[in-house]
């Protein structure tokens, strides 16, 4: 691992994000040139394959090199090993793609091949996982539901409007929901930004690199709220700039809550 890399090195090291594309689509495509001409019952294009086989060992060790500075820049965590390892697989089955390609035999690469496509998933999952959260993928699938349950009340039968927010926020019931859509992408096991973690009331109240993030009865004195408050280009803003915002209502509750104690 890297740990001071030199500028250059590290440019090469966020190019990760770009280079891993690479393998991504050319491995799918050795695997329609090898397997396609089988199911039409027509010869293998071996040239191709070959040439194929020679980008995607360059890429993929180039994906891996990458991702191994970008990875030292950073604290490690238990995802971050995980995609290392898989990733550091891959690298290596790309390596070794030309040179079983160049064989008569097509049957150890094309064992080859699948092993690389089928360790490919989950270091691409992986990745995704680290760069967008854990549950970025399937997070639709929740949201519906929660959205569901969130558009209840306007039902001809249930509460109006008004009754909801009389009574004082809770964290599990309404500040955990807003941090979960706003802040966690950042603040979450995998990605402690600024040392803050708000996926958990322990988090929350163990606070940041900077101590506690809210003093309860004080929401002007709390940064979890005054941060959001900051213009929007203030460095301190957050989430950052260009990022999902929470909404005047999500910070209101905040502020409630807070104000009330923050239990
Ligand atoms: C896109 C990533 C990202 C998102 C989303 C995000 N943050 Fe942050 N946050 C950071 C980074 C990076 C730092 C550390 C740098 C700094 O202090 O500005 C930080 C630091 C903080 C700190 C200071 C911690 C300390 O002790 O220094 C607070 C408080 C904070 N964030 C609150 C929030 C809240 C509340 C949300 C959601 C409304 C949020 N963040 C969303 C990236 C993010």
């Amino acid at each position: 691992m890297i740990a001071d890399p030199s500028p250059w090195l590290a440019v090469f090291g966020r190019a990760h994000p770009v280079l891993l594309h690479a393998p991504l689509g050319l491995l799918p495509a050795l695997f329609v040139f090898e397997f396609g001409p089988v199911l039409l019952r027509r010869e293998v294009a071996r040239g191709s394959v070959l040439t194929l086989s020679v980008l995607t060992a360059l890429t993929g060790a180039a994906a891996a090199a990458s991702g191994f500075v970008l990875g030292g820049e950073q604290d490690g965590s238990e995802l971050l090993t995980q995609h290392k390892t898989t990733g550091l697989v891959l690298g290596g089955l790309c390596l070794l793609l030309p040179l079983l390609a160049l064989r008569h035999g097509r049957g150890p690469f094309r064992v080859l091949l699948l092993l690389a496509l089928g360790v490919m998933v989950p270091a691409g999952h992986l990745g995704g996982s680290i760069t967008h959260g854990r549950d970025f993928l399937f997070e639709p699938l929740h949201t519906k539901s929660t959205t569901a349950a969130a558009a209840a009340p306007a039902q001809p039968n249930a509460l109006p409007p008004a009754a909801v927010g009389t009574a004082a926020p809770t964290f599990v019931t309404d500040v955990l929901p807003i941090l979960e859509r706003v802040c966690t992408s950042c603040h979450n096991p995998d990605k402690v930004k600024g040392e803050l973690l708000l996926t958990t009331r322990e988090g929350l109240d163990r606070g940041g690199e900077n101590g506690a993030v809210v003093v309860p009865g004080k929401p002007d004195d709390s940064p979890l709220l005054t941060r959001c408050l900051l213009p929007a280009d203030h460095d301190d803003h957050m989430p950052p700039d260009g990022k999902k915002q929470p909404t005047a209502e999500e910070l209101q509750t905040l502020r409630q809550w807070i104000a009330a104690g923050a239990r």
